[in-house]
């Protein structure tokens, strides 16, 4: 079929005006890469909040996502560092995993046990200083290694404190959901010195396996597994339920009336007003969804590679355009 005319019009557009993102640098030999590993990976919104931060920053540097399959993600996470890339983010299923792959942990990912964000280093001396591998000239590079970090774990506290205006310090808490998330989420709040904590999820023995590790870790929170029989400041939604339409509510409004709390956090942010936060709304509480914590996430990874304050407005707006239109 031969080509309409505008087809050539916006071909010729295209060959003349190479991929210009807003800050107007061109991608070139010197742009230095990031990305983001998940399997799947097709709806991550991260690409296009991590590219308006870069820009943003004024940075020669472009953010990709690839479909990593679990198998893979030893050699993708080593041919990024050989491709010197900035670093990575890492989403489900590798944030375990990658435990085990990368050369060092930082403290946040040793304390939280799992990795979403990884930066390669390099020095230039056997014993010298480790510095961001993108900052050194390659013919000076004698060692690289790869660094994990943790960055979802502070995000779920500042969402919480920023979103909703709640201090976690005392405060009671149930939390839906003791998977990846759940697990996080509990650890961290009771770091942060929550007073009592409720874990409520489908699989009963995963919430007590979590509740045995706060015992353990955090023993000025006091843990239970099951519904509160006495109010709450904060109801945490952790489960994955929500994401779909016919998914069933995250908690059991017989065993709890959400009237009984005075903040709702539903980590799905897709879409932005899940049942429960309806519910939630309705019943007068304060709410917030998962773009924040997103949001968080993303932001503090940004300042890991670029040593430099995120421009977390530019990033809100590209995230919330991404997935809400
Ligand atoms: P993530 O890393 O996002 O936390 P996950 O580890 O698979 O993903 O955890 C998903 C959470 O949603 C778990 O708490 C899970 O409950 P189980 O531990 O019993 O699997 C919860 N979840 C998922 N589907 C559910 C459903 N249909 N009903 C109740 N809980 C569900």
């Amino acid at each position: 079929m031969p080509l309409a005319h505008w087809d050539l019009l916006r071909l010729s557009r295209l060959w003349d005006n190479p991929v210009v993102f807003s800050s107007e640098k061109v991608i070139s030999a010197t742009t230095r890469f990031c990305a983001v590993y998940g399997h799947p990976i097709k709806h991550s919104a991260s690409p296009a909040m991590q590219n308006a931060g870069m820009a943003a920053l004024d940075l020669p540097w472009r953010y990709l996502a690839f479909d990593v399959a679990p198998d893979d993600l030893g050699a993708a996470i080593k041919g990024a560092a050989a491709m010197r890339f900035i670093g990575l983010n890492l989403t489900v299923p590798h944030k375990l995993l990658a435990v085990d792959m990368v050369d060092d942990l930082d403290a946040s990912a040793r304390v939280w046990g799992a990795v979403n964000t990884v930066r390669f280093e390099a020095r230039t001396t056997v014993d010298g200083e480790w510095t961001p591998l993108h900052d050194v000239p390659a013919d000076e590079v004698v060692e690289t290694r790869s660094v994990g970090f943790n960055t979802d774990a502070d995000a779920i506290i500042q969402a919480v404190r920023e979103d909703l205006e709640f201090e976690p310090l005392g405060g009671k808490v149930l939390l839906l959901g003791a998977g990846g998330a759940g697990r996080v989420a509990a650890l961290r709040l009771a770091a942060e010195g929550v007073g009592r904590l409720w874990l409520v999820n489908r699989t009963k023995a995963k919430a007590e396996a979590v509740a045995g590790d706060i015992r353990q870790r955090f023993p000025g929170t006091h843990v239970t597994v099951g519904y509160p029989d006495e109010p709450v400041d904060l109801v945490l939604n952790a489960t994955s339920l929500g994401l779909k339409p016919e998914d069933a509510l995250p908690l059991d409004v017989e065993m709890f009336d959400l009237k009984q709390a005075r903040f709702a956090y539903d980590m799905v942010y897709r879409p932005a007003e899940t049942p429960f936060l309806e519910l939630a709304d309705k019943a007068g509480l304060k709410t917030a969804n998962g773009l924040g914590m997103l949001l968080y996430q993303g932001a503090k990874a940004l300042e890991i590679w670029s040593g430099r304050p995120a421009p977390v407005d530019a990033m809100r707006k590209a995230l919330k355009k991404a997935i809400y239109g």
